[in-house]
């Protein structure tokens, strides 16, 4: 089924917000910098200054920002399709994310978000995770071997791997894959670019020459998954069919592997990066984490572990997302009148609510800046239902939230069972913490792996 161009999507932002408070900060630039250096002062200060509901202007767009739970949900259940994806992500990210689900609104966003039906189905979640031990097993094996051991570019290797077997039936490392590894951090990298002019020798347009390398990849590769049998992402999708029972086209469903692709890769890097920052600063919750995952006695985690036996394990998950939401704000541009907050917004004015604000907010969370992951246990978060939402919620809530747990939780496991970590260096916690485009140390998180015995990894490993 074919989709128009909305005729929302013609038309351009709507940036006469002077009835509403707050201000635009600097000419062009707005408040961009100083959001970028420490976004929970920014917002913090305009919500104090201004209440919930402000204007403001950043990365070259005007928008309103409304903090708070109320507005999530408001945004994220739309009941009236007042809000379009698509129009919210277009001006920064609309290029690179091209034909991703998140691009889509309404009837069209239905349609298309059925082609990953199989692929998060819980049949295909239990074969990732048996995918995943292998690759996790190996390369964290190796990292206690390194002189000088810096964790975000480990795990970044890591994840890259297990996304090339797990969404593609691929091995990375060959000269095959070299070149789609390359096109992959490009894409990455140029999303980020401040010019975003597809010219010579601008880092946006190496992003962009990335992309079309992976379309060119991924649109041959279709074909060549159909009819066959795989277990990996990329066959799955290629054998979905519409209700009608037709293949989605070879463009469609390259389109949905790059947006998938991008959408996995840095927010699971960024989160295991965060927890594992916290956890070398707290070796008292190391170390309990460490003898739950012992006291489960097997040489890996299962498929049916993930969701009750490690409470812990998914409380540090949980509380490493409230503190670093990888998704920090959630964009959308009205598509008809919409009052928001006592406030009349007109047709195509943008909007963002904050994860990363309401996250922190001192109404909802005791403590709000430090890392506590027994307010899970404690329920603090069930005050309402969208005061914890790193993943979204409503039509776009992110699909691959479960793959995302599985996969800290397999990773994590592993990392705990094979090492006790450290910080390498003294006062490292309180060193720059990166806040976009995800969190992350500065300094790449040096760890100390001290090695752990094959005794004492229990009978976890004696069964293996
Ligand atoms: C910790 C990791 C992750 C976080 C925090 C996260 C967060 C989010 C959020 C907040 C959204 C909704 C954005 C919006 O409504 O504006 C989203 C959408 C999405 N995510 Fe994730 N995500 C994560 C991992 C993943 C993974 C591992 C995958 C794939 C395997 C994935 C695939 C998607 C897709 C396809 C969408 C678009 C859904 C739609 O539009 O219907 N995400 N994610």
């Amino acid at each position: 089924m074919d989709f128009a161009l909305p005729d929302y999507a013609r038309i351009k932002d709507h940036r006469d917000l002077s009835h509403i408070p707050g201000s635009y900060g600097l000419p062009l630039i707005g408040e961009t910098f100083s959001f970028v250096m420490d976004p929970f002062k920014v917002l913090d200060a305009r919500y104090q200054k201004h209440g919930p509901v402000s204007k403001t202007n950043m990365t070259f767009q005007r928008f309103v920002v409304a903090l708070g739970p109320e507005y999530i949900q408001q945004l994220m259940l739309d009941r009236e399709q007042s809000f379009s994806a698509r129009m919210g992500y277009n001006a920064p990210l609309g290029d690179f994310f091209a034909g991703g689900l998140l691009m889509k609104d309404f009837a069209e966003h239905k349609f298309h978000r059925r082609i990953m039906q199989t692929a998060f189905k819980t049949d295909a979640m239990r074969t990732y995770v048996e995918l995943m031990h292998p690759i996790i097993d190996e390369q964290i094996t190796k990292w206690g071997e390194q002189e000088d051991f810096h964790f975000y570019p480990n795990i970044k290797t890591l994840l890259l791997d297990v996304g090339a077997r797990v969404f593609l039936g691929m091995d990375l490392g060959g000269p095959a894959t070299a070149a789609l590894n390359q096109d992959f951090l490009d894409m990455n990298a140029g999303v980020l670019s401040l010019i975003r002019k597809d010219w010579p020798g601008l880092l946006y347009r190496k992003g962009m020459n990335g992309r079309r390398g992976l379309e060119k990849f991924f649109v041959g590769l279709v074909p060549q998954r159909r009819g066959a049998s795989g277990n990996d992402m990329a066959t799955l999708l290629a054998n979905e069919r519409t209700e009608d029972g037709d293949y989605f086209s070879d463009e469609v469903v390259g389109a949905h592997l790059i947006f998938l692709l991008l959408a996995a890769h840095d927010t699971t890097t960024s989160t295991l990066s965060m927890s594992v920052h916290y956890l070398a600063n707290d070796p008292a919750w190391q170390e309990r984490l460490r003898e739950q995952v012992r006291g489960l006695k097997k040489p890996h985690l299962e498929y049916d572990d993930l969701a009750t036996a490690v409470s812990d394990l998914d409380h540090s998950f949980k509380e490493t997302l409230r503190l670093n939401p990888a998704v920090p704000m959630l964009m959308r541009r009205t598509v008809k009148e919409v009052e928001l907050g006592g406030y009349v917004l007109a047709p195509h004015t943008m909007v963002q609510v904050s994860p990363l604000y309401t996250h922190r907010m001192e109404q909802w969370w005791s403590n709000p800046h430090s890392f506590d992951p027994d307010r899970f246990a404690r329920e603090e978060h069930k005050q309402h239902n969208f005061q914890w939402v790193p993943f979204g919620g409503g039509a776009h809530k992110c699909i691959g939230l479960h793959f995302a747990d599985m996969l800290y939780k397999c990773v994590l496991s592993r990392l705990l069972l094979n090492y006790r970590f450290s910080y390498a260096k003294p006062d490292q916690f309180a060193g720059k913490i990166q806040h976009f485009p995800f969190a992350k140390p500065m300094d790449n998180l040096p760890l100390r792996l001290e090695r752990l015995s094959r005794g004492s990894l229990c009978a976890a490993d004696s069964m293996s």
